[in-house]
């Protein structure tokens, strides 16, 4: 039997109100054992990433906002907000989730 997954059904999580994180800057979201990051661009873009550099786990969530990445606040590695992917010459990914925004607040698929 085929069981067809369609895009509704994902679960979405409601996190907070996209005001709550400050403009480049983070929240944390605790999910079990995992920290997500929840990121707010200087435009007001939201992105979620798993709280741990791809380098040596530096803390995301504590680095610095800008151009659609974070820069980790241990080594500088520089991570795409979007995709996790460490970007120039490094080479590393952290988990990336879903989000999605209605009416100001903030919904992760985790
Ligand atoms: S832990 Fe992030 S750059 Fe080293």
């Amino acid at each position: 039997m085929n069981i067809q997954v369609s895009a509704d059904a994902v679960q979405w999580t409601l996190v907070g109100a996209v005001t709550d994180i400050p403009r480049q800057g983070a929240r944390c979201v605790k999910r079990g054992d995992m920290t997500v990051a929840v990121f707010r661009t200087s435009d007001d873009r939201v992105f979620a990433l798993e709280d741990k550099c791809p380098h040596k786990n530096g803390p995301l969530s504590q680095g610095i906002v800008h151009d659609g990445c974070v820069t980790c606040p241990l080594h500088n590695w520089v991570i795409s907000l979007e995709t996790g992917s460490a970007q120039g010459a490094d080479e590393g990914q952290t988990a990336s989730f879903p989000v999605k925004v209605e009416d100001g607040r903030i919904y992760l698929s985790l």
